[in-house]
């Protein structure tokens, strides 16, 4: 029995199909390349040292996404095709809703059809908007995003509700993520952002590689301790990791829709992240302060008493290991 795991060439989808491997899970992955390489592939398999089976397909194509089914035992999806880019979803909605939405619904409907329904979707704290307060727990309420990205988290994780209502014999796991960062150990996969890139880690690697000249702190008068906006960062390995225990959980007791949020619990500042980046790297980080940018909230980090005890998860890794390891990536991978 294998678990497809679509947009596994991806960045968080690659370290995920990585673990799997690790604990002898068998992977089909699909991606269409859309924001990956095909390079990620073989970079997998020289981590794990372990094959999978991949199909090189757009999941909105129906029969090739059933031939998938066709040709495999799926007992499982993990759901992580999609586009994620926020200021580009405000420029092209109808390509995003498109291809998280109707993407989804596809991938949804195929599964239905050759029986598989256990699922796990790869949300984020986008949900919550501007939180009413932090931490952030799973009951806070959801809503009012402010592009349409997040609005296709809302969107998809309200149909899995109304999929679940009409036939409970689904197993869902909705998993929102805080702000991941970080990259393998090895070095060889990564985060690797097309163009100009939009968050706060890629940033400051290029920033710290020479590639760009100076960060810019998007505003210095939140209200948070020294003024500069705070955010729950994830090292992509823990994340991964709570994947596979999300999926144990389905496999084990199943039966339900839980919704986890997978973060470290912590906040910390845009200073903070540039001074613990220096420290960790010895890499200087130019910055200025600029404007805030526009959507941007003050404060958003997680509770994630619920993972840790529905799931036995939590985090293990330190902001030094995020800052270390998006550092080595950039360093082994920039020409
Ligand atoms: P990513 O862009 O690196 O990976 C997504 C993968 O899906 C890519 O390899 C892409 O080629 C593939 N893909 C896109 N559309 C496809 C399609 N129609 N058919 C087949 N493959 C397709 O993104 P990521 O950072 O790994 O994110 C994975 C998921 O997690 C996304 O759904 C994203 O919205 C969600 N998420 C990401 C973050 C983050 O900060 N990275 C935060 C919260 C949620
Ligand atoms: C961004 C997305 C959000 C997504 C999340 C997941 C936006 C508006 N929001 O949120 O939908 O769920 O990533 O990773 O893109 N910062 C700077 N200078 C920079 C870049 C960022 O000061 O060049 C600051 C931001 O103001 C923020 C913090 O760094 O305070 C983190 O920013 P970012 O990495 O973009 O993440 P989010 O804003 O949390």
């Amino acid at each position: 029995m294998a678990i497809l795991v679509t947009g596994g060439a991806g960045y968080i989808g690659s370290h995920t199909v990585v673990e799997l491997l690790n604990a002898g899970k068998e992977v089909v992955i699909l991606d269409n390349f859309s924001n990956s390489k095909p390079e990620v592939l073989e970079r997998i398999k020289e981590i794990t040292h372990k094959d999978f089976k991949f199909y090189e397909i757009d999941y909105l194509e129906r029969e090739k996404l059933e031939k998938v089914f066709e040709e495999n035992k799926i007992e499982s999806v993990l759901n992580f095709a999609g586009y994620k880019a926020v200021g580009e979803s405000v420029k092209k909605p109808i390509e995003y809703y498109t291809n998280n939405i109707s993407g989804a619904l596809v991938l949804l409907d195929t599964m239905r059809k050759y029986n598989v329904k256990r699922f796990v979707f790869s949300s984020s704290a986008t949900v919550y908007g501007n939180p009413e307060r932090v931490p952030i727990t799973e009951q806070s309420k959801t809503g009012g995003t402010t592009n349409p990205y997040g609005t296709t988290k809302l969107f998809i994780e309200q149909i899995l509700k109304d999929i679940y209502t009409s036939d409970p014999t689904w197993d869902i796991a909705i998993l929102r993520y805080f702000n991941p960062v970080g990259a393998h150990e090895s070095g060889l996969i990564g985060e690797e952002p097309q163009g100009m890139p939009n968050n706060l880690m890629p940033y400051i690697v290029r920033v710290a590689a020479g590639i760009l000249p100076e960060l810019s702190i998007f505003g210095n008068d939140y209200d948070t301790p020294d003024g500069t906006g705070v955010r729950d960062y994830i090292h992509v390995v823990d994340l991964a990791l709570g994947h596979l225990k999300a999926l144990d959980k389905l496999e084990k007791e199943g039966k339900g829709l839980f919704i986890y949020n997978l973060g470290s619990g912590t906040g910390y500042s845009v200073l903070e992240m540039v001074k613990v980046f220096e420290k960790a790297t010895g890499k200087k980080v130019p910055y200025k302060i600029t404007p805030r940018r526009p959507g941007d909230i003050a404060k958003c980090y997680a509770d994630p008493t619920k993972a840790k005890q529905e799931l036995g998860w939590q985090t293990t890794k330190t902001l030094e290991d995020m800052c270390r390891d998006s550092w080595k990536y950039i360093e082994k991978n920039t020409k």
